[in-house]
C-alpha cells in the first residue's frame, strides 16, 4: 500500500477505491514534538477506544469507519475531503482557555463550566492549529454548516461525556475532525474520545483549583516541563518509569471506556 502521509502518531496509506488504512504507532507526541521514546501497545489502546466510540456515536453523525477487521491498530475508513478546522468541545476552564481568562479570574483551574462550549481551529500546513472565532468558522464554512456541524460536535460531548463518568473518567475536552465523503455527506473522521484527542480526568479524584489526575499524556507533559523539556526538538526519550507509568494510564483507559480487561491483539 502507498503510504500518503506520516503523522506525528498516525501512518495513511491509501487502500484504493476511495478507502484508506490508518495505523496507529505507539509514538507519543507532546507540545507538537515526538519523544524519543515509544509507550508499548498505545496505537492499540488509541485505534480500540476510537472504535469503541464510533460504534457508540453512530446515531449521532455518519463517521469514517469501513472496518475494523484490519488489526488491533488499524482501520480501513472512506477517504474524506478533510474540512480545513478542527473542533474542540470543552466542558472545563483547562489549556489555552484557561490562559485566555486567568487574568478576568472569573473562574477556578479545571472549574466545570455552565455549558460545554466549541472552540473551533483552523489547521494549517505546518501542523499548527490556531484558535479563531466561531464568527471566523461561520465565514468559512457558511452559518448554517458551521452551526449544524457544532451542534453535532455538542451531542456527542455530551452523550459521551455522560457515558465515561459512569465508568469513572471525566471528559474535560475534547476534539473532532470532519470532512466530506464521495456522496458529500458530511462525515466524522480521524479519532474521537481518544486519550491523545481528549482530556481525560479521574472522576474520583477531581476537585476544581488543581491539574487533575489524568488519563492522558498530561502526565508525559508535566515530567517534560519539570525536565525544562517541553517542545525541545528532537524530542528526548522518557525515563523507563514514565513510560511504564504512561503504558498503565493507557491500558486503564481502555479498560474503563470498553469494559474489556485485555486489548484484543
Ligand atoms: N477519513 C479520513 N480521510 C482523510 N484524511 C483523514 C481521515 N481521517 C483522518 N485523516 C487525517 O489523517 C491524519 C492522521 O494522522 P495524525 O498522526 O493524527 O497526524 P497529525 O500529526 O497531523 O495530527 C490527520 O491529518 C487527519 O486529518
Ligand atoms: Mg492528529
Amino acid at each position: 500500500m502507498n503510504k500518503i502521509l506520516s503523522g506525528k502518531v498516525r501512518e495513511v496509506y491509501e487502500a484504493g477505491e476511495g478507502r484508506l488504512q490508518i495505523v496507529a504507532t505507539d509514538r507519543i507526541s507532546a507540545f507538537d514534538v515526538i519523544l524519543g521514546s515509544t509507550i508499548p501497545n498505545k496505537g492499540v489502546a488509541l485505534t480500540q477506544i476510537s472504535n469503541f466510540w464510533f460504534d457508540f456515536t453512530s446515531g449521532i453523525v455518519p463517521n469514517h469507519i469501513l472496518s475494523t477487521d484490519v488489526s488491533p491498530r488499524a482501520v480501513l475508513v472512506k477517504k474524506l475531503e478533510m474540512l480545513p478546522y478542527e473542533f474542540i468541545v470543552r466542558g472545563y476552564m483547562f489549556g489555552s482557555l484557561w490562559k485566555e481568562q486567568q487574568a478576568a479570574g472569573e473562574y477556578q483551574l479545571a472549574e466545570k463550566l455552565p455549558a460545554p462550549i466549541v472552540t473551533p481551529a483552523a489547521k494549517n500546513s505546518a501542523g499548527h492549529d490556531e484558535n479563531i472565532t466561531l464568527e471566523q468558522l461561520r465565514q468559512g464554512l457558511g452559518a448554517a454548516e458551521a452551526d449544524k456541524i457544532c451542534g453535532i460536535c455538542l451531542r456527542l460531548y455530551e452523550a459521551c461525556a455522560e457515558y465515561a463518568l459512569q465508568k469513572g473518567i471525566l471528559i474535560a475536552d475534547t476534539k473532532f475532525e470532519f470532512g466530506y465523503d464521495r456522496d458529500g455527506v458530511l462525515t466524522l473522521g480521524d479519532e474521537i474520545f481518544t486519550p491523545d484527542s481528549s482530556r481525560f480526568w479521574s472522576a474520583e479524584e477531581y476537585r476544581t483549583g488543581v491539574s487533575p489526575k489524568s488519563y492522558d499524556k498530561q502526565f508525559v507533559r508535566d515530567w517534560l516541563i519539570g525536565q525544562g523539556l517541553d517542545g525541545v526538538e528532537p524530542g528526548p526519550e522518557l525515563p523507563e518509569e514514565i513510560i511504564r507509568t504512561t503504558e498503565g494510564l493507557y491500558k486503564e483507559c481502555y479498560r474503563r471506556i470498553t469494559g474489556k480487561a485485555e486489548y484484543t491483539i
